[in-house]
C-alpha cells in the first residue's frame, strides 16, 4: 500500500508543483514506484513541469468519466521508468469532480504504488479540501517570507483537524547568502513558529527556472536527496544552504553575489 501524501502551502507560487515533481524524481531514483497526480484542475501544470505534456491523452477527468481505464491515463516517465504521472484535467470544469471519486482514484494507484504524490492547488477552499481528502500525510511548502508564513500557519491549523498521519515541512526557495547574514527570516525561525516537522530546506536555484531538464545544480539535488531520504528513513538531514556563504571564502562569495 502506498503512502498518500498532499503537497500544499495556501499560498501559491511557493513550489508545490516544484517539489513535487522533483521529490517524484528523487523517490523514483530510490527505486519506489511513484505516481504523482496534478489536482490543480484548470491551471494543470504538473505535466508541463514534468516535460510531458504532449504525451498526455487522458486526465484525471476521462479516468473518472469512465472515458479511459486507469492505466491508459498514467504517462511513464523516460527517463525514471517506475515515475508516472495523472495529468489534471484542462478544461475547467470540476462540477463532474468530488471527493469520494478522486479518492476512489488515489486509492486503486494506492495498491499498485509506494508513493502516491498529490500535488494541491493554492488556496484553502474546495480543490484544497478534495486533495487533502484524499491523503493521509502532508507536506506543506513555505518560503522564507512573512505572507507564505502566515499562510502556512493557516492551512497546518485546518490539516490538525483532518486526522493526518503526518505532516511535514519544507522551506523552499532559501537563500543561502541571507540566511548566512540573517537578512530574511530565518529557517530556525520558520521552523519555531510554525512547530511542524521539518524535512527538508531547499535553496533559491536558478538552475529551477533556466534548466531545460529537471536535473538540477548539485546543490538543489543534494538538498532534494536528503528531502526524499527524510520523506522515507524518518532522518533528520537537513540541506545546509548557508554553508557555502560562511566565513572568509563565504563572505568573498556573498559579496560578489550582491554585486551581480
Ligand atoms: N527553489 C527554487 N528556486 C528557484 N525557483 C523556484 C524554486 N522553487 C520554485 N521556483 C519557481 O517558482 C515558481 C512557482 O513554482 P511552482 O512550483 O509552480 O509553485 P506552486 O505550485 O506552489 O504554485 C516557478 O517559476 C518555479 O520555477
Ligand atoms: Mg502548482
Amino acid at each position: 500500500m502506498a503512502r498518500k501524501i498532499v503537497i500544499t502551502s495556501g499560498k501559491g507560487g511557493v513550489g508545490k508543483t516544484t517539489i513535487t515533481a522533483r521529490l517524484g524524481i528523487k523517490l523514483a531514483s530510490l527505486g519506489f514506484r511513484v505516481v504523482v497526480l496534478d489536482m490543480d484542475i484548470g491551471l494543470n501544470n504538473l505535466d508541463v513541469v514534468m516535460g510531458i505534456e504532449q504525451q498526455v491523452n487522458f486526465d484525471l477527468l476521462d479516468v473518472i468519466c469512465g472515458n479511459c481505464r486507469l492505466k491508459q491515463a498514467l504517462v511513464q516517465n523516460e527517463k525514471y521508468p517506475s515515475l508516472y504521472v495523472l495529468a489534471s484535467t484542462h478544461a475547467y470544469d470540476d462540477a463532474y469532480l468530488n471527493k469520494e471519486q478522486i479518492k476512489g482514484v488515489v486509492d486503486k494507484l494506492a495498491e499498485v504504488f509506494d508513493y502516491v504524490l498529490l500535488d494541491c492547488p493554492a488556496g484553502v477552499d474546495e480543490g484544497f479540501r478534495r486533495a487533502v481528502a484524499s491523503a493521509e500525510e502532508a507536506i506543506v511548502v513555505v518560503t522564507p517570507h512573512i505572507s507564505s508564513v502566515r499562510d502556512a500557519d493557516k492551512v497546518l491549523s485546518i490539516l490538525s483537524g483532518c486526522e493526518l498521519l503526518g505532516k511535514y515541512l519544507v522551506i523552499n526557495r532559501v537563500r543561502g547568502d541571507f540566511e548566512a547574514t540573517q537578512e530574511t527570516l530565518g529557517i530556525e525561525e520558520i521552523i519555531r513558529f510554525l512547530k511542524a516537522r521539518i524535512i527538508g530546506v531547499v535553496p533559491e536555484d536558478d538552475s529551477i527556472t533556466k534548466g531545460e531538464t529537471l536535473v538540477g545544480s548539485y546543490q538543489l539535488e543534494r538538498a532534494m536527496t536528503l528531502l526524499a531520504e527524510n520523506l522515507h528513513n524518518g532522518t533528520k538531514k537537513i540541506f545546509d544552504v548557508a554553508k557555502k556563504y560562511r566565513g572568509f571564502w563565504g563572505a568573498l562569495r556573498r559579496s560578489i553575489k550582491k554585486k551581480v
